[in-house]
């Protein structure tokens, strides 16, 4: 078979076909999430600081298509495994896949904390070993439940070299004691990788194609296969229970405040803090305990973030005061707004510079314009406010009438008295003023006053006078 890779040309397969038993799950282990982010898209974010999407291969199997879907955006390759018949047979579907690549690395769909560096690393040994294998090992406190990795021995001491890998259940008498463990990230130059792996056969408690077996497959066919350990043998834990994918979301998380922190942003209690992986945060911005940030979010500079918050996929300007127990989703906030505390803001929000939401004020679709305020108590749906606007306590928008919604405009500088119900579609010309406990149906023309609402009556006398008759009839 004629190659026609440039030279040293690497691709990266990552294994990500398997059921994830363990986890006793319905969706795809790799689709299981932590610090906001599916396993597999840690692992692709990762191989895509080293090749381009196109070079890379995903082989996927259980609920392959549910898979394919979730990172399809990510613009990789995916190579399907029918049967998951053990990680040798997953790597044996890529083989038309890698015919023109050198080299080929392997990562594990379930293995998310590993450093782009860390696979430099183990690209850059492989090749100035000449290896056929290259195995990314690690030295954990509790290796149980990983391949152990036996190495050649010379003059009494371990070499480079590795002898073979032996999986957990396979392992015999004292093998168990062997720290040193298979990471499952692995380099392998193509065409020895592929003259020999038809030789794996299925041999082993499992009854699977075992990748690790190529180690001493490779070997007794004469070529160099070689170890290399990595310095935190944390980021190369898997994620295989609903225990491990805990641990592993609290390290990625915690790692992701020091980030921050060490960027600028003041956390409190930063252990109670869950913030996703691809939040951004601007220096000088404070955030309180208990707060989540999560998905895309984006905060500025300046800002407070008080406990109890809840943002997601929101993009916040810089000073923004968010006051406890906000729930916030696909909005946007700009510079120096105030919310809270207990504001609602729905998607399709946006909070305009320097506006206030106060307490128990929900927003969805809406555009709340420049220094406008709604402080108490309101519902804004599908409303195009415009710029100092005051939206008074209890005013509701009526955009439903159980089949359709409908638009609420209200123009600058309009006043609404409290306790108003604006049934929408209308519109509030520039300027008006809508009297308090008013139900607005029609359009309200630009400096006028609006009010819907009928007049008050006051009968004097009444109350005392109908207070001495009950009093009179019960006597009788
Ligand atoms: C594997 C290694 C083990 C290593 C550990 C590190 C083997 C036989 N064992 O064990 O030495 O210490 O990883 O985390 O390789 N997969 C497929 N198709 C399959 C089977 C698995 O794509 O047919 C994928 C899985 O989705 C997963 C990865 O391969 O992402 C590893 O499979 P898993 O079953 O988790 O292997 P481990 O038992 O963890
Ligand atoms: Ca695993």
């Amino acid at each position: 078979m004629t190659r026609t890779a440039t030279p040293g040309g690497f691709a990266i397969v990552i294994l990500a076909a398997g059921r994830g038993t363990r986890l006793k799950s319905r969706h795809p282990k790799v689709l299981h999430q932590i610090a906001g982010k599916t396993l597999l898209a840690h692992v692709v974010a990762a191989a895509s600081r080293i090749v381009r999407p196109e070079e890379i291969f995903a082989i996927i199997g259980h609920e392959a298509d549910q898979v394919r879907a979730a990172l399809q955006s990510t613009g990789i390759e995916f190579v399907e495994q029918k049967e998951q018949r053990g990680t040798g047979h997953a790597v044996m579907q890529a083989r038309e896949a890698l015919r023109a690549y050198e080299h080929v690395l392997v990562l594990s769909g379930d293995v998310p904390l590993i450093h782009p560096e860390t696979i430099e690393r183990v690209r850059n040994f492989h090749v100035e070993h000449g290896a056929a294998m290259t195995v990314l090992t690690a030295e954990p406190q509790d290796p149980t439940g990983y391949g152990r990795v036996f190495r050649k021995y010379k003059d009494l001491k371990p070499t480079e070299e590795v002898d073979r890998i032996v999986e957990q259940k396979a392992l015999r008498n004292n093998e168990g004691e062997q720290r040193e463990i298979n990471s499952g990230i692995y380099a392998f130059a193509t065409e020895p990788l592929f003259a020999n792996i038809d030789k794996l056969t299925t041999e082993n408690p499992a009854g699977e194609f075992y990748l690790t077996d190529m180690a001493g497959l490779l070997g007794r066919a004469g070529h160099k296969v070689v170890a290399l350990k990595a310095s935190d043998s944390s980021e190369v834990l898997g994620a295989n229970t609903r225990e491990e994918l805990a641990e592993l979301d609290i390290k990625l998380r915690a790692k992701k405040a020091r980030e921050l922190m060490a960027a600028g942003t003041t956390i409190f209690r930063p252990d109670t803090c869950d913030i996703d992986a691809d939040v951004e945060i601007g220096t000088d911005t404070v955030i309180e305990p208990f707060v989540q940030i999560i998905g895309k979010t984006k905060i500025g500079s300046d800002c407070r973030i008080r406990s109890y918050s809840v943002i997601t996929n929101c993009q916040i300007g810089d000073k923004v005061l968010i006051r406890p127990g906000c729930i916030m989703e696909d909005s946007v906030v700009g510079d120096g707004a105030q919310l809270g505390p207990y504001s609602h803001l729905r998607p399709g929000s946006h909070i305009d510079e320097g506006a206030h939401v106060g307490n128990f004020v929900e927003t969805k679709k809406t555009r709340l314009g420049k220094g406008s305020k709604a402080n108490h108590l309101s519902y804004l749906g599908d409303a195009v406010v415009g710029e100092g606007v005051n939206i008074g306590a209890g005013t509701i928008t009526c955009n439903y009438d159980g089949v359709n919604k409908h638009q609420t405009v209200i123009e600058d500088g309009v006043f609404v008295g409290s306790d108003s119900t604006l049934v929408a579609p209308v519109k509030l010309g520039k300027g008006a003023y809508v009297g308090a406990g008013s139900c607005i149906t029609d359009d309200v023309p630009a400096d006028a006053l609006a009010l819907g609402r009928s007049r008050q009556v006051n009968k004097p006398n009444w109350a005392r006078e109908n207070r001495e008759k009950m009093k009179a009839a019960k006597k009788r």
